[in-house]
Formats: C-alpha cells, structure tokens, sequence
C-alpha cells in the first residue's frame, strides 16, 4: 500500500501498535461517532479487534485504507478509506474520520483530496462519499475537494440496528486527460 505524503499530512497503512491512539483520537469519542455507521468503542479491546480486522485485510490484499497522521509525528489521528466499490464506472466509495480536537483545520479536505488523485491514479474513474443530512461538516468537505452532489439515498444509520436515515451523494469523475 502507498504512503501518501501531503502539505502537512502522511497517510500511511495502519500497523501494529495503533489501538491505543484510534481509541483515544476518534474510537472512543461519542461525537465522532454520532453521524457513522458505528458506536463509540467504551473499550480498548473493540478497537484492537477494529485495527487486527484492518491488518487481516491488507494482509489479504486490501489497498485501500490510510492512518492519518502529522507529517513530524506517526501517531494516528484520523481514517480514509474505501467502503465500497461500483463496478460498472469503476466508482470507490470513501469514508473517513478524525480526531475532534482536529476539526476545522482543514485537515480532512487535504488528506481526502489527496486519496482522490490516489484512487485516480491506481484506476478508478470515479470516487463518491455521502454523508448524512445533520453532518454538513462533512458533506463542506466534499465540497472543497471538488466532489459534486448526485442525490440522495437511504441507508441505515448504524449497522447493527434496522434504523434508516438520508444521506446526501457526492462524486467526483477522474480528469479526461
Ligand atoms: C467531518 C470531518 C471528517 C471533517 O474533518 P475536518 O478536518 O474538520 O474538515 P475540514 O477542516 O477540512 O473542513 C471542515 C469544513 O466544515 C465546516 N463546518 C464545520 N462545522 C460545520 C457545520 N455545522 N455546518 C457547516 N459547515 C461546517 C468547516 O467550517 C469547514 O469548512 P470551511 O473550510 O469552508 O470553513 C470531522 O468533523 C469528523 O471526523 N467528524 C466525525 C466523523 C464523520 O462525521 N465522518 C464523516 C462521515 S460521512
């Protein structure tokens, strides 16, 4: 897996010893978790189970998540990956998360547009995200990263319960070149 150097960022694959920072930097926190899929971890060990599914995945092959860390620092502070993949246009699917004492430095826009050329570059034709109605943070970012909105869809607010909310679409295509 690459290692994505930015401005002020690097985005490198997650290692071994990473549980104890996602914990503390996003993990454990309630209001980063509010607008995922997932609930907060109260304990150490959900995340290290999260972090040794990850490692078991790029073990397997899988490229496409990056631990977002300070350029002088290797401590993970934040998450981009891919969540999902449409075939037909060759379309990934991104998510992504940071560490609130973070939030609008204009952290997330730097590592996400950086991911995007990525994803270009290995041969994706079109990156999407959504986020939910009530988390405009989120969807400011897309904007600044140059996604556009395509609609809006449906989805289950967490994975573990039968409860859907509205998510706004965007998408970005690859540059004709
Ligand atoms: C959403 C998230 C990733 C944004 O990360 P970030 O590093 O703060 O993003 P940036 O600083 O690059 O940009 C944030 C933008 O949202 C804006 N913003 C913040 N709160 C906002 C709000 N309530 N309404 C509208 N815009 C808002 C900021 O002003 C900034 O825009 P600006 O540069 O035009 O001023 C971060 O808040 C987070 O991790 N949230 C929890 C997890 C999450 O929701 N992930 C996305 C799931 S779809």
């Amino acid at each position: 897996m690459s290692v994505i150097m930015t401005e002020r960022l690097k985005l490198r694959p997650f290692m071994e010893g990473d549980a104890e920072a996602m914990f503390r930097n996003w993990t454990s926190d309630a209001e980063v978790a509010r607008f995922c899929r997932w609930y907060r971890h109260k304990e150490l060990k959900s995340t290290q189970w999260l972090l040794n599914h990850y490692l078991k995945e790029a073990a397997e092959g899988f490229e496409y998540r990056w631990a977002i860390t300070m350029k002088d620092d290797d401590e993970a502070v934040g998450c981009v990956d891919v969540v999902g993949f449409r075939d037909h246009d060759r379309c990934a699917e991104i998510g992504y998360v940071i560490a609130r004492r973070l939030w609008n430095k204009g952290y997330m826009t730097e590592a996400v547009k950086a991911v995007i050329n990525e994803l270009f570059r290995c041969g994706y034709n079109v990156v999407s995200a959504r986020h939910h109605t009530d988390n405009p943070a989120s969807g400011r970012v897309m904007e600044k990263c140059g996604m556009h909105f395509v609609g809006m869809d449906r989805e289950l607010r967490k994975f573990s319960e039968y409860d859907m909310c509205d998510v706004m679409v965007y998408e970005i295509s690859r540059p004709k070149s």
